[in-house]
């Protein structure tokens, strides 16, 4: 059956071999440095290529895990030690390897594309909602953004680019990258297969694809149908919660209906809750669709506003708790 070039495969998964190959084929992507130990993560944050800001991460992680924005040398020991820390889920390289890499400052956006027979097809663009910070942990996805027709033809040209160093042929994928304030983007990464973080979910409703069908059809080398069917919005908001502790409740959270066809509230009442740092500290997420943009974001924002979260802290050493806070969740 057709697939991606086996060559290339581990170029899609370990972010080393990733940034080796964005290099080969002039991909614009910030710069990479594979660091091994102490003198080499020395070197890499004394190089000018990379510099402050820079970001320290693992080589092979998902969901922000172990991804740190470092602004001084003080900082950079401890985040090459969370890097090291975070158990990659395809980790190739060796033992305590990390990358230290330049930093993109712009808006972040993913695309989410299918090739079949090595021509793209581009479904949507998806912007993302960040935090900020040293710890980047996604708060929402919105699509399909329709970006300036000269900043799209640019961030397609890398994107188109960073497939073909991938040996992305015959599949989905999934390339985020951040556009700068000169309207020029970076190829953070991409994967060789379909976006998390409901954005399948997303094109199904705004746009009346359906991606897995889709992929399911280039996989059996079958014609697909990747044309728009509907010319809507769709929002996914990820809760989380603005503190750290044991969670007590959680009320108002949204119910599926009109416009909200997806709801999901997975956080166990006792559990412990962390800030946002990373996609696993997600409470739960829900998807709001519509004809208008604007109002799509609003409704989401507004359900968002709604739901409270009470968490007691916990104190350390002691297992006991203080008396009980309240936090509403930020947006
Ligand atoms: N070079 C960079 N410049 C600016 N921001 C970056 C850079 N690298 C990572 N980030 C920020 O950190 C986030 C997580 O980084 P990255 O995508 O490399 O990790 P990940 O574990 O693959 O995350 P995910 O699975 O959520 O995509 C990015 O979405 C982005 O917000
Ligand atoms: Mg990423």
């Amino acid at each position: 059956m057709p697939g991606n070039d086996p060559g290339r495969a581990r170029a899609a998964r370990d972010k080393a071999v990733m940034a080796e190959a964005f290099t080969a084929a002039g991909v614009r992507a910030p710069h990479t440095v594979l660091v091994r130990d102490a003198a080499g993560l020395r070197a890499a944050l004394a190089d000018p290529r990379v510099g402050f800001p820079c970001v320290i991460k693992p080589l092979s992680g998902a969901g922000s895990d172990g991804v740190t924005v470092v602004t001084g040398l003080a900082d950079a020991a401890s985040a090459a030690d969370t890097a090291r820390a975070a158990a990659g889920m395809y980790t190739s390289g060796g033992a305590g390897h990390i990358l230290v890499q330049a930093y993109a400052s712009g808006t972040e956006y993913s695309v989410e594309s299918l090739t079949q027979d090595g021509t793209t097809t581009h479904l949507a663009v998806t912007r993302k909602q960040v935090t900020s910070g040293p710890k980047r942990a996604e708060t929402g996805h919105s699509l399909p953004v329709h970006l300036p027709p000269a900043v799209e033809a640019d961030v397609y040209r890398e994107v188109e680019a960073a497939i073909q160093a991938a040996g992305i042929r015959h599949g989905a994928s999934h390339t985020e990258v951040i556009v700068g304030a000169d309207g020029r983007c970076a190829v953070i990464e991409i994967g060789a297969r379909l976006a998390a973080g409901q954005i399948g979910l997303l094109i199904q409703h705004a746009l009346g694809i359906d991606v897995w069908a889709a992929l399911l059809d280039v996989a059996l080398a079958r014609p697909t149908a990747l044309a728009p069917t509907t010319r809507g919005y769709a929002t996914v908001r990820f809760v989380t919660s603005g503190r750290a502790g044991r969670l007590t409740s959680v009320c108002g959270f949204p119910t599926t209906g009109p416009g909200v066809p997806f709801v999901r509230q997975r956080a166990a009442i006792g559990g412990l809750v962390h800030e946002p740092g990373a996609n696993g500290h997600r409470l739960g997420s829900f998807v709001v669709t519509g004809p208008d943009a604007d109002e799509v974001e609003e409704r989401a924002d507004a359900l968002l506003r709604r739901i409270r979260i009470h968490v007691e802290p916990v104190l350390e050493n002691t297992g006991q708790v203080r008396p009980a806070s309240t936090s509403a969740i930020a947006p």
